[in-house]
């Protein structure tokens, strides 16, 4: 199968929900399904055809529901399974697709499976998990994300053993390799398949698949642990699996978040003859502002966008022939877009938002937008540690105060690294806590909702960037050639412009895009566009000065049909 061949996955626009920050309907500064259920004719009224939502399943929220108690109900503070049926429903009656999150490398510690695990070594359940006896001495070496100490094994005196945890302490590993496991699992995704959910979101998916004789962490993956997590002996066995026993037999979507995946890996995944998932998330974007492999700190010297333009073409060729890539500029685990890929200055913050806006609905692959893009959701720099929430953030403040480390210039890293960047509330209008709710949110509320930055006021506005995006998603759905032509990079040197073309057949595109803070000029004339047709830009000027030759203002956006 090639990977130009149509499918809705491929052609839809997904909005990412964080259901804690989105709508809170109950009064307690929590958002919720009823929340969402509110929102859903905003949401279609935007061209979504998608929406991922965050995890919604039964959870103490060690990690904001990414630590699953119970994955057959709904977490009480989000609502009811009435709640979840209404919003499907209303969904479907709104011709939107709803994909979950799956989250399966692990549960809460308050799984039953893992309180009754954890209760002896003879337990039924005692093999759902990874355990390690004492009596063999300390385990080897594995690194946690979450955990205070940096350890992935922690202690258990019930049994005098350590089990294995790759997140926090209350989210132990399954055992996938225990194909009872497996089976529950499959059940499980069946159980939402029959309610018809649309798809799935796989957390953290290739680090499913674990060497059980624990071995010592090879030399070369110390300090880089990711790409051996992801990198399991029987991961694509138990992909294919997943997919004969569930996947097939359902018209749905899959996309992995796949941390340590590289291009050379990408079509083990995604090549439709193996029978495994639909697209991925890999990280090489994600990483490009970060100190080498220290993921969560941020490099001293600004990126380049030569090295930005290199990642998107890199991959645009490995899924070239096969497969399908995802496009993304944020989640929930990263700042803001225009605060990190942009810049949100008073100045640029307009065209910045709405010039990558036009550039993840000019690319092939699936764009994925994360709640509060469409109005241009900025960073919130807390000052100070007593503002997050964030249990990444909190640990590793705990874990550097422990070492006696500097925190100041940790707290300053986080002002643009922290997840919390990207979870404060949506900012609905310029009431009091911007719409979201009438009591006090769980996570501070940027104060921008005053100024402009919410969907109230802009959509009062017909220049808007919330009405941009909605012109946006429009030009991409009438131009069947913005999703499946061929991207060709054009003037890959150039540090302030990115510049490419989108060709399909006699469908032909060029799109350009300044990501300069300053007035810049291109010449493509040797390209010979012919006729240049300007379809949409995000600045009145017309940077066309005749014969392939332009001028872009800052940030500004264009794109032309050529032939
Ligand atoms: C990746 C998720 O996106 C993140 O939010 C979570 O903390 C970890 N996986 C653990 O589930």
């Amino acid at each position: 199968m090639e990977s130009n061949q149509r499918k809705w996955w491929k052609e839809g626009v997904v909005y990412q929900i964080y259901p804690r920050s989105f709508q809170d309907t109950k009064g307690n500064g929590i958002g919720d399904i009823q929340g969402i259920i509110k929102r859903l004719d905003y949401i279609k009224s935007l061209g979504i055809d998608i929406i991922w939502l965050c995890p919604v399943y039964e959870s103490p929220n060690d990690d904001n529901g990414y630590d699953i108690s119970d994955y057959r109900n709904i977490m009480s503070e989000f609502g009811t399974m009435a709640d979840f049926d209404q919003l499907l429903e209303g969904m479907h009656q709104r011709g939107l697709k709803l994909v979950m999150d799956l989250v399966v490398n692990h549960t809460s510690d308050e799984h039953f499976w893992f309180r009754e695990s954890r209760k002896s070594r003879e337990n039924p359940y005692r093999d759902y998990y990874h355990w390690w006896p004492a009596e063999k001495g300390i385990p080897p070496k594995r690194f946690s994300y979450f955990d205070v100490d940096g350890d992935a094994w922690k202690y258990d005196e019930q049994t005098n053993s350590y089990y294995l945890h790759y997140f926090s302490v209350k989210q132990p590993d399954l055992k996938w390799e225990n194909p009872k496991v497996r089976r529950e699992i499959y059940e499980m995704m069946h159980f939402w398949f029959k309610k018809g959910v649309d798809g799935f979101r796989m957390d953290v998916i290739p680090f499913i698949s674990k060497d059980v004789s624990y071995p010592e962490l090879p030399e070369k993956y110390n300090g880089n642990f990711v790409p051996f997590y992801a990198n399991g002996p029987k991961l694509h066995e138990y992909l294919h699996e997943m997919n004969k026993e569930v996947l097939s037999k359902y018209d749905i979507m899959t996309v992995g978040e796949t941390p340590g995946v590289d291009r050379d890996q990408a079509l083990l995944f995604v090549d439709e003859d193996r029978e495994e998932l639909n697209m991925f998330f890999h990280f090489e974007l994600m990483s490009l502002d970060r100190e080498g492999d220290e993921v969560f700190w941020m490099r001293k010297d600004p990126w380049k966008l030569t090295e930005f333009k290199k990642i998107f073409s890199d991959w645009d060729e490995t899924f070239a022939e096969k497969g399908w890539g995802s496009l993304f500029l944020s989640n929930h685990d990263n700042p803001r877009t225009v605060s990190r890929w942009g810049n949100d200055t008073s100045e640029h913050w307009y065209n910045a938002t709405t010039m990558l806006h036009s550039f993840l609905l000019t690319m092939k692959g699936t764009p994925y937008f994360y709640y509060g893009d469409e109005i241009g959701m900025t960073n919130i720099r807390f000052d100070a540690i007593k503002d997050y929430q964030d249990i990444n953030t909190l640990n590793r403040y705990a874990l550097l105060k422990q070492q006696g480390m500097d925190l100041d210039t940790f707290l300053e890293n986080e002002k643009e690294a922290s997840r919390d960047n990207g979870r404060t509330p949506m900012q609905w209008d310029s009431s009091e806590n911007s719409g979201f709710s009438n009591s006090r949110p769980w996570l501070k509320v940027n104060s921008n909702y005053k100024d402009g930055i919410n969907v109230e006021s802009q959509e009062a506005d017909s220049n808007s960037v919330l009405n941009y995006f909605r012109k946006m998603v429009q030009v991409r759905k009438d131009h069947l050639g913005l999703v499946y032509g061929n991207y060709r990079l054009l003037l890959g040197e150039n540090e302030e412009v990115y510049a490419y073309t989108r060709i399909m057949d006699t469908e032909k595109y060029l799109v350009l895009l300044s990501f300069s803070t300053e007035k810049t000029t291109v010449d493509i004339s040797a390209e010979n566009f012919g006729t240049l047709d300007l379809i949409i830009s995000n600045d009145a000027s017309n940077a066309h000065l005749g014969n392939g030759a332009f001028e872009l203002q800052s940030y500004q956006a264009c794109v032309y049909r050529f032939g």
